[in-house]
């Protein structure tokens, strides 16, 4: 395991070894006494800090990323007035993209100003050629660019951008490599993302995941059970099973497994409290799941099913293998087997040829699956899928009617269905004190809508039972039951 590796051991004057993870081991060796010497050069610690943009599994590359740059020696600092600054980037939707080459101009200024300044890119975006092209092209100041697939290459990297001045570019087309045992530093003590597959081989026809993740790869169980006996041991009480679809999770394992299997070895993890996972495609959703779920005491009674569109034309048309009727029968489903379920959903507002009447049939599956939330897209335009080369592309004004249109219909049902809970008393899982008000903290129901109620830092971690006084919408103003 790495907690039990001895760095300084490592002869750094030897070749690397072409075994992983032993060969990141080396350059975490190597990296660690590179670092000490230009910190002593200079006077100085040197600081660290990584910027995500997307989603949670590039949230939990993150916490990898940060662990390898504090083994090497980086003190974090969540500014971007740092030695190192790596931006972790998304490309699932065009603004997201836009806020990185925001970000930067704003970090080449900031190189002018410290010499030392390292400027690393990794993430989905750096997984297309034209971005790396522009990069290359107007923001030379950057020294290291490297992708989705040789991420746990990042020691490696990390010294050759430390001993070069010219920019580095690494990007793998795909990978079937998957490495364990490095190291990681988690965001909150007590709650982590655990990654149980990569990839995505749906090819949903407006999205980009498919080309800048590659190819569903499931991790081991016994690594998967391993890590999380680690991380209960280290204090860890909730896990959330990260993969772009959970359900189609073992397929090509050596011995195949199903998520719902894995989903009970998880459960047998002594002290583990909580249970979620994301994202579940309705296609794939097995009745043994169902059933895995409802009988659960760990697996929190929340599914996040995307939707994407209501239209069975659509949905055709945007390669997602289910029609309207196909979903309304797997949440009715849901319903009737788990009837404390929370539900919620991604929603696509826009794809090309959408007319009035699709996504009148969306208002409709909105209103007859009553979410408790829903994360509302306007369709954005991806450079190498199917969808952008089809010629009805919706125009803008229209789009915005629609999206405002279905947000008002998703709030209002939302906090209808928020409010259900009003006068029970349920377990809360507390995560910090409150921002706004330090009298208060805040935390997650099981069915993870926001709770503030009177407390302390000491109840940080801790699952406490709350009364749900007030509900505001999508939070609850609570009290500590006696
Ligand atoms: N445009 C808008 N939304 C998209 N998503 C994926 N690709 C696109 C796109 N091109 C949304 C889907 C997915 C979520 C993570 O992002 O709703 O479920
Ligand atoms: Fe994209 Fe579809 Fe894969 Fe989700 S399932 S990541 S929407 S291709």
């Amino acid at each position: 395991m790495f907690e039990h590796i001895d760095f300084s051991s490592i002869d750094v004057t030897a070749p690397p070894p072409a075994q992983e993870p032993e060969r990141q081991y080396y350059f975490i060796a190597k990296a660690k006494k590179l670092l000490s010497v230009k910190s002593s050069e200079i006077g100085r610690p040197l600081t660290a800090m990584v910027k995500t943009f997307g989603c949670q599994m590039n949230e939990r590359d993150s916490e990898k990323l940060r662990g390898i740059l504090e083994t090497v020696g980086y003190q974090p600092t969540d500014s971007e007035e740092a030695d190192f600054v790596l931006y972790n980037t998304c490309t699932v939707r065009e603004n997201a993209n836009l806020k990185v080459y925001g970000r930067l101009g704003y970090l080449g200024g900031l190189k002018k100003k410290n010499p030392h300044m390292v400027i690393a890119m990794c993430g989905c975006m750096m997984q297309e050629a034209e971005v790396v092209d522009k990069i290359q092209k107007s923001y030379r100041f950057v020294n290291l660019i490297f992708g989705t697939h040789n991420i746990y290459k990042f020691a490696e990297l990390l010294v050759s951008a430390l001993e070069n001045d010219r920019m580095i570019i690494d990007i793998w087309k795909d990978t079937d490599k998957i490495v364990e045992d490095l190291p990681a530093k988690r965001t909150y003590s007590f709650k982590s993302g655990v990654n149980i597959m990569f990839g995505c081989n749906n090819f949903c026809s407006y999205c980009i995941v498919p080309y800048v993740r590659g190819r569903e790869r499931s991790r081991r169980p016994i690594d998967i059970i391993r890590e999380i006996e680690g991380l209960v041991a280290d204090g860890v009480v909730e896990v959330m099973l990260l993969g772009q679809n959970v359900n189609s999770y073992g397929k090509n394992l050596e011995e195949p497994v199903t998520f719902a299997q894995l989903l009970q070895e998880v459960e047998k993890v002594d002290g583990l409290q909580r249970i979620r996972f994301m994202t579940s495609h309705p296609k794939d959703l097995s009745d043994d799941l169902i059933q895995v779920m409802k009988n659960s005491s760990k697996i929190c009674h929340h599914l996040h099913l995307p939707l994407q569109s209501g239209s069975s034309r659509l949905l055709k048309i945007m390669n997602r293998k289910y029609d309207k009727e196909k979903y309304l029968e797997v949440a009715e489903k849901l319903r009737r087997e788990i009837p404390d379920l929370s539900l919620t959903t991604d929603i696509i507002v826009g794809f090309p040829g959408e007319t009035e009447e699709d996504f009148q049939e969306t208002l409709d599956v909105v209103r007859r699956v009553r979410y408790d939330s829903a994360f509302t897209f306007i369709y954005s335009k991806r450079t190498g899928t199917p969808a952008a080369v089809m010629e009805n592309q919706v125009p803008e004004e229209i789009i915005k009617d629609r999206f405002d249109r279905l947000l008002a219909l998703v709030q209002e049902i939302g906090r209808e269905m928020s409010s259900r809970l009003q006068g029970k008393t349920l377990p809360v899982l507390v995560e910090h004190v409150n921002e706004q008000d330090d009298a208060l903290v805040t935390g997650r129901l099981e069915n993870n809508l926001v709770v503030h109620f009177p407390g302390d830092s000491s109840m940080i971690g801790k699952t406490v039972d709350v009364y749900l006084k007030e509900c505001h919408g999508f939070y609850y103003i609570g009290e500590p039951a006696e």
